[in-house]
């Protein structure tokens, strides 16, 4: 749609205040439809009558703002009288808040002084066949709202008792409307309530309210209170090793909720910022605390469940749990880091690890097209890829692994949802990212030089260093492989000739194997078997099993590692060490931090260290999906359920299970494309008893012995006795 309206901001800027804007319209006819269309430089609500108009939250959400900004339309036809008043608060949002909080940058400084503005129109449809359009211009008013503040990293001010005395004429003013784009992604709304768990008092006789999960979103609370009474809310993950609030890992953030009472009752929660946390530190409340009255609304970009597991063992369950938890609080419009200190950007290496995990468990195709067409808006001109998207950190250079997700994410939607669209679309941006590494680097056929992430937080790190071990040059030549091969299978996919890529994968795989014939680290040896660039892939894996059997069975990879090693392991014959390594409880390992009590994924392996000391404050997430990537081996493993890459979309699946008696039994579901399929096994005491449903034809492969079979369900059983000599295979009619 073409916005015939103005761009509308208050005459003299606010400072921290957010705007109310607002405007009557008066209506004299019948109204056979009305709609809404609005956006702004910020987060903006909107109420018709002093209803809000839509459960959106956090609109307009984030997208590369400068090229591209989202405007919603709604259906107000039901809401619209004979008098009506529109208003609209705008928040500073991601479009103005201060971020990244770190860091002093031109780009962030810009960013700061673009004014609180909104743009609307209300297209009102009459019983006549009158058209008329109301639209944002200087007939509308502005005043200083109730939200004293608002920003994402700072949180939220609100003075309940607060009148409004003055309206003012808004002012026109020159914005771009070519970066208007209609709502793409999924809708962002409150989806589910958690309630306090616990109301506690610290040893340092602090009052925590303990909601016993950590969630993405805001408090609400209900109070009885005296006008003028004072409410300051305090935002945490974890408690310290003695037993007291701590948010020191926010950093600059100040996660805060400011609020004055009015008279009597009232329940109110934040409307145009978000915090991560578990804890809230209630560190002014004016009257007694019960449980009852606080609940954490949880805030994220609405997304269908696809994936289900379930297994025997609790703790992997709980691993599962914190898994699906940390994805929630980390989709909200943008694939980010993490959800609560002054960062929570959409850091690319971050989205490419999880990516797979991420469109197992959730249906993340509509999420992330939007994502990608941010990261092809925002590429630079020589094709490099910023590590957040949207970027926020234009003036730092790219990294391999990191700039990498413009390949490895379009292709990951393409597999997992089998829609070639998002090839057409990406084509042009995948390859100006392979374009750029060969025209970067400092020597033909490999990534060499350049500013890399390395194998971050790998747990080989020399002293004091966040990178692991392995050679940057290593992993950013592997990765210009890897990336260089999906681009020629895209490439073929969507009829672009790739000839020229052909040759360049032969002379870097033929160059990574000269330069680089041996492996000094697990995620080097991973990376080589993954991407296929070792001569010989299984002798690879032989000496990363016996690399991990040397470290004492332990996980050393870091975010560029992690997402292969189980894969690696049990494609190449080492399924019992892949077990090994998720089964285990101590650190390192991804159980230790439940048997520590998370309830979402940590940043680090040791987030916090066995002795109850945190890993760090200055860089210490206890929510941040990347090494949940781990679920995405139970569903093609552990439960066996795969595709070839000439299927995406899983529109013809193999089965083949891997299982492990210290599971006790496996139960896996995945909703594709192309109907559900699961795969359950179970130690029985006369055998392992496998039930296979699948609404899609499918190889099942159980015992070495491999059966095509239509859609259906199936029951085989692996008995004990008779193992060595068959597998008994049965189909059943009836549900299993
Ligand atoms: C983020 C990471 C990110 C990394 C890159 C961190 O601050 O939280 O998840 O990938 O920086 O260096």
């Amino acid at each position: 749609m073409e916005f015939v309206a103005s761009w509308i901001k208050p005459k003299l800027e606010m400072g921290d205040i957010c705007p109310i804007f607002r405007r009557q319209i008066l209506i004299d006819k019948r109204v056979t439809k009305a709609s809404l269309y609005i956006t702004a430089l910020g987060i903006y609500e909107a109420k018709l009558n002093g209803e809000r108009i839509s459960d959106y939250v956090l609109a307009p959400g984030w997208t590369e703002y400068q090229k591209r900004l989202q405007y919603q339309k709604y259906d107000i036809t039901d809401m619209v009288m004979p008098e009506n008043e529109l208003t609209i608060t705008v928040g500073k949002g991601w479009f103005r808040s201060p971020m990244p909080g770190w860091l002093e940058s031109d780009d962030k400084k810009r960013r700061q002084e673009q004014p609180a503005g909104i743009i609307a129109e209300i297209h009102l449809e009459y019983e006549d066949g009158i058209n008329e359009i109301i639209k944002t211009d200087e007939c509308w008013e502005v005043a200083a709202s109730a939200f004293q503040f608002s920003e994402i990293y700072d949180g939220e001010s609100y003075d309940a008792g607060y009148q409004i005395k003055k309206w003012n004429p808004a002012h026109c003013f020159e914005w771009s409307k070519d970066i208007l784009i209609p709502q793409e992604g999924e809708v962002i709304r409150q989806i589910g309530r958690v309630f306090a768990k616990e109301i506690l008092i610290t040893p340092a006789n602090e009052l925590v309210v303990d909601f016993g999960q950590e969630i993405t979103g805001y408090v609400e609370f209900h109070v009885d209170a005296q006008a003028g009474d004072k409410i300051v809310i305090d935002h945490g993950e974890v408690l310290d090793k003695y037993g007291n609030f701590y948010n020191a890992n926010y950093r600059s953030a100040k996660a805060r909720i400011h609020y004055i009472c009015r008279q009597g009752d009232q329940t109110w929660h934040p409307h145009h910022t978000f915090f991560g946390f578990r804890y809230i530190r209630l560190t002014e409340y004016p009257t007694e605390v019960k449980p009852e009255h606080f609940t954490a609304i949880v805030v994220c970009s609405e997304l269908k469940k696809t994936g289900t597991i379930e297994c025997g063992n609790n703790q992997i369950n709980l691993l599962i749990s914190n898994i699906d938890w940390a994805q929630k609080g980390n989709f909200l419009d943008v694939p980010t880091d993490c959800p609560q200190r002054d960062e929570r950007l959409g850091w690319t290496g971050d989205a490419q690890v999880f990516i797979k995990a991420a469109s197992y468990n959730y249906d993340v195709e509509c999420f992330f097209t939007k994502w990608l067409r941010d990261l092809a808006a925002a590429q630079r001109a020589n094709g490099a890829v910023g590590q957040v998207i949207p970027d926020y950190l234009p003036e730092e250079k790219e990294s391999a692994a990191w700039g990498d997700a413009a390949v490895i994410c379009p292709w990951q939607i393409y597999q997992t949802y089998g829609n070639k669209r998002i090839l057409e679309e990406q084509f042009p941006s995948m390859k100006k990212w392979v374009d750029f590494i060969t025209n970067t680097t400092t020597k033909d056929f490999l990534w060499i030089g350049g500013e890399h992430f390395g194998d971050w937080l790998g747990l080989d790190a020399p002293s004091g260093s966040y990178r692991g071990s392995s050679r940057e040059d290593f992993i950013a030549s592997a990765f210009y492989a890897y990336s260089t091969s999906i681009l020629i299978k895209a490439g073929k996919i969507v009829g672009e000739n790739v000839d020229g890529y052909i040759k360049l994968y032969e002379n870097i795989v033929d160059t990574f194997r000269k330069t680089f014939p041996v492996y000094h680290t697990q995620t080097e040896h991973i990376l080589a078997a993954w991407f296929g660039l070792a001569e010989d892939v299984q002798s690879t894996v032989d000496d990363l099993a016996v690399m991990i059997n040397n470290d004492g069975c332990q996980i050393k990879t870091g975010f560029v590692g992690t997402p292969y090693i189980l894969h690696v392991l049990s494609k190449y014959g080492y399924s019992r060490l892949a077990y090994t390594l998720l089964l285990r409880k101590e650190y390192p390992s991804w159980l230790y931090s439940v048997e520590k009590g998370a309830t979402t994924i940590w940043e680090h392996w040791d987030g916090i260290m066995e002795n109850g000391d945190f890993w760090s404050t200055d860089m210490n997430s206890f929510n941040h999906y990347a090494y949940g990537a781990a679920v995405d081996w139970l569903y093609e493993q552990a439960a066996g359920i795969t595709h070839d890459e000439e299927n995406p979309g899983f529109s013809r699946v193999r089965i083949e299970p891997k299982t492990d008696e210290r599971m006790g039994w496996l139960g896996v579901s995945i909703n594709t494309r192309n109907g559900i399929v699961s795969s359950k096994w179970n130690y029985l005491n006369h055998g392992i008893r496998y039930d296979i449903k699948t609404e899609v034809p499918a190889v099942i492969a159980i015992n070495n012995q491999e059966t095509e079979v239509g859609p259906g369900e199936y029951i085989f059983w692996s008995s004990k006795l008779l193992m060595k000599f068959e597998t008994l295979w049965q189909q059943k009619a009836e549900a299993f």
